[in-house]
């Protein structure tokens, strides 16, 4: 039986672009807006490679006019009742279901995506998203009392899912209480100012949404722009990890959801029709330009024949031509640049000993297109299994063993999702906990909702869209904002440095051996060691610094830790599985006894602390770090995630993950009680931690190690660097072992802290530079700390027959 075509009428869609006059400005404070260079740029019909209309190309004035009208437009819309706000989002969702087939006729025509994907996947969804968040908004102020909105909002959206991206982002962000500046791919900017036009119909307040269109440089100069108080960005890790470079020396928050190449896993009891549905959703699902496409196919050797000719059976039956035909499964590749990076890429792939398998396929004359492609013998290391190809084509590989399967599913830079495909739904429950992935799908693939939170581990990205979590992006803790900012500290302040580290030579005399410190220790009070892997270690740099008292006295000293010792450090980190692999429960009981034996030897320890920071402050700082160590120890086994019952006949059971090794910067004022507010929640939900202490006080070690020596605490759980805080950061920041870098000194740490852990994108946790208060529990305790140690894993599991 042959299809004959069934084409969509464009005629709506191409008089609402006449209406227009072919030609579009920027959307800022509820009006059009002239680009201010008088610059505009063509897009184009993807499938046949014609001009649908002329679009402004943004400059820095035109961001900037837009930035000024969300700015003036903030405190009004953040100041609206909930339910006020709740009803403009829910005027958006209706807007947007009445327009529904306009958007997706619109949507396809830019983008070249299959007009039965546009019209029953990406518009619903889009719809669902302003549901859903109407629904927040309502809900905001009984759900997060002491949250305010972040402010105004820059967001930067890719071109693969033009108004399902704008929605993801704009949703939250209006719901919280935020204005926004949005622009859109350069290659697909139609649907946002369609949609710019239903924020005129649903009497949206000017300047809450702003729309500014054009390229890279448009949202280079929106990502600079000294009033934006947040960015979201979802596209390329390389563009992603330039946007956290230039974010690293502002204030501004910043998420980022990122490339992937994510695995299907195949076990050979999965029911392979079923399977191979999948796959196709998986890859061929909007031609592949999906960031979470299913681009490595993973098999059991047992399976793997009989798999690869089903599938390829399959592919020979996916019509691939003009989008606009309802009977189509492949559309038209994005823009010429894209076509043209997926042939170099299968091509390199195929230099690299892959087997390339194609359908017979007639492609249409006119437009980019790729037909559907499976590579199989490729090798893990080859580029195909490693980098995001963002087109129609499938990397296959077989695995033996389950734990196989993990190691090679984890053996990219990315982590955003994840198939598994069996049967056994322990199997596939057992390989889902074990995968790096943000979301992983349970025998069924891209599934998606408002209620689930979407994003990346590793070099994915950080931050969620969807969920509870994802509101959090959009919102900062209301003491937060106010609070002051601390006074930048100075290495060696405080202490006087006995040589300099990693400088034998002119360290020289000046330095003095530990050992010999050890020896004649008789003037002086105290010296401690590291705190690696459980043991207690020399310094590397065989040096150490004097710590002196609030009157100049010489209390004792404490290494002078290095490069070395950090990177030590991190492998007694990344083995401590005693650690990671403990219960919750377990977590508890290590934590309550930490605090026990803290209580004991409280006496001796807020007398020797007494010398830098007053009887008082030591006092309290001892009595109320008991106190957070039990606080933790209680949240250890409670702070869990969530079961959502998406739209759909599955279950998504969100999971509070650990991060992995955390480095963590101590705050030098409150040098105990700072050190457990910030080590204890990393530990308490699972991390391994690279602790420096506060420069002010680094003799803190040697009572910290000791108590944790005495409480059950597996070694290399929490590991203590003493040392100068500056050059230990680098170091940490810079290791690619390390997963997440929390900083809590100056706002010059919190700077280096961002902008020296650009390479693998690690998650950075940092007070800004801002002053906390320690002593007080309602600020420096709980649920901000617990969620910035965890990360939400969704792993969306079916019922039903
Ligand atoms: P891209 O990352 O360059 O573009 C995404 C968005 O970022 C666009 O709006 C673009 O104008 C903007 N942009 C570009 N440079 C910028 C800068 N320096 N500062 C601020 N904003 C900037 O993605 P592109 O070039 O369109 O595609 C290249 C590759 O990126 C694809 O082949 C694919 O591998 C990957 N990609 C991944 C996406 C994902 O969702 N994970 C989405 C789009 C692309």
């Amino acid at each position: 039986m042959e299809y004959g075509p069934a084409p969509e009428d464009p005629k709506e869609a191409s008089a609402w672009l006449d209406r227009h006059g072919r030609r579009f400005g920027h959307f800022v404070n509820g009006a059009w807006l002239a680009p201010a260079t008088g610059e505009y740029f063509e897009t184009i019909d993807p499938s046949n490679g014609e001009k649908l209309a002329s679009v402004a190309q943004g400059s820095a004035t035109d961001i900037d006019a837009a930035v000024t009208a969300a700015r003036a437009a903030a405190a009004e819309w953040a100041a609206l009742a909930p339910h006020s706000r709740a009803r403009y989002l829910y005027a958006l969702a209706r807007l947007v279901q009445k327009h529904s087939r306009l958007l997706a006729v619109l949507e396809t025509m830019d983008n070249g995506k299959p007009i039965r994907e546009s019209r029953d996947i990406d518009i619903p969804l889009v719809a669902r998203h302003f549901y859903h968040h109407a629904g927040w908004a309502h809900l905001l102020g009984q759900e997060f009392p002491e949250y305010v909105p972040c402010g105004v909002v820059g967001q930067i959206i890719p071109w693969n899912f033009p108004l399902l991206m704008l929605a993801w982002k704009i949703a939250p962000a209006l719901a919280t209480g935020n204005t926004v500046v949005l622009k859109p791919a350069e290659f697909t900017p139609l649907t946002a100012l369609l949609f710019a036009e239903l924020c005129q119909e649903a009497e949206l307040p000017a300047g809450v949404v702003n729309i500014v269109t054009g390229d890279g440089r448009t949202g280079e100069a929106l990502v600079k722009h000294p009033d934006v108080d947040k960015i979201a960005f979802t596209g390329s890790t390389e563009v992603g990890r330039a946007i956290r470079a230039a974010t690293a020396i502002s204030h501004k928050r910043l998420s980022l959801e990122l490339g992937g190449k994510s695995p299907s896993i195949v076990f050979e009891d999965a029911d392979l029709d079923s399977t191979v549905e999948g796959l196709v959703d998986g890859i061929w699902f909007n031609q592949g330009q999906v960031c979470c496409a299913g681009s490595r196919l993973l098999m059991q050797e047992s399976i793997a024949e009989a798999l690869i000719a089903k599938v390829q059976q399959r592919m020979s039956t996916l019509r691939i031509g003009a989008p606009l035909d309802k009977a189509i499964d492949i559309g038209a590749i994005v823009a010429r640049v894209q076509l043209d990076r997926i042939h170099k890429l299968v091509d390199q792939g195929v230099a690299e000993g892959a087997t390339c398998w194609q359908p017979q396929v007639t492609l249409p004359a006119r437009g980019f297109y790729y037909p559907p492609t499976l590579l199989s013998n490729v090798h893990p290391t080859s580029i195909v299994a490693q980098q995001e190809i963002f087109g129609p084509v499938l990397a296959a590989m077989t695995f033996r063993t389950p734990s196989e399967a993990v190691d090679l599913a984890n053996n990219t830079a990315y982590g955003l999702a994840a198939c598994a495909w069996s049967e056994s739904v322990n199997v596939a429950l057992h390989v889902a906990a074990q995968l790096k992935a943000g979301v992983v799908w349970v025998n069924c693939t891209n599934m998606f909702d408002a209620a689930c939170g979407f994003g990346g581990y590793r070099e994915s990205g950080y931050g969620r869209e969807g969920g509870r979590e994802g509101l959090l992006e959009y919102m900062e803790q209301a003491w937060f904002k106010k609070a002051p900012m601390l006074k930048p500290e100075v290495s060696g302040l405080g202490s006087q440095v006995a040589g300099k580290p990693d400088d034998v030579t002119s360290a020289g005399k000046a330095g003095r051996d530990a050992d010999s410190l050890t020896d004649s220790s008789s003037a002086i009070d105290r010296t401690v060691k590291l705190y690696i892997g459980g043991k207690q270690a020399r310094p590397d740099s065989g040096y150490s610094m004097e710590v002196r008292g609030s009157d100049g006295r010489l209390l004792g000293e404490a290494p002078l830790g290095n490069r070395k010792d950090i990177r030590n450090a991190v492998e007694a980190a990344r083995k401590a599985s005693a650690w990671t692999k403990a219960t919750a429960h377990n977590r508890a009981q290590v934590l309550y006894y930490c605090a026990e034996n803290l209580s004991q030897r409280r006496a001796e320890i807020a007398q020797r602390l007494a010398a830098v920071v007053g009887d008082k402050q030591a006092a309290a700082e001892v009595e109320l770090g008991i106190q957070r160590i039990f606080s933790y120890a209680a949240w250890a086994d409670k702070f869990d995630g969530a079961v959502h019952n998406p739209p759909f006949r599955n279950i998504a059971i969100a999971m509070n993950e650990a991060i992995g090794t955390v480095g963590v910067i101590c705050p030098r004022e409150a040098p105990l009680l700072g050190f457990l507010s910030v080590v204890m929640p990393a530990l308490a939900m699972g991390n391994t931690v690279i602790a420096v202490p506060s420069e002010a006080y680094p003799l803190i070690a040697g009572d910290l190690y000791q108590v944790f020596d005495t409480s059950d605490l597996p070694g290399g759980a929490v590991n203590i660097v003493t040392g100068y805080v500056s050059q230990l950061l680098k170091t940490l920041a810079e290791h690619d072992d390390v997963d997440a870098i929390w900083s809590f000194a100056d706002e010059a740490s919190a700077a280096s802290a961002k902008a020296m852990s650009v390479g693998n994108l690690k998650q950075v946790f940092t007070n800004e530079g801002r002053a906390i208060d320690w002593f007080d529990s309602k600020v420096a305790e709980g649920r901000w700390f617990l969620e910035h140690a965890v990360q939400v894993k969704n792993i969306w599991v079916p019922y039903g027959e």
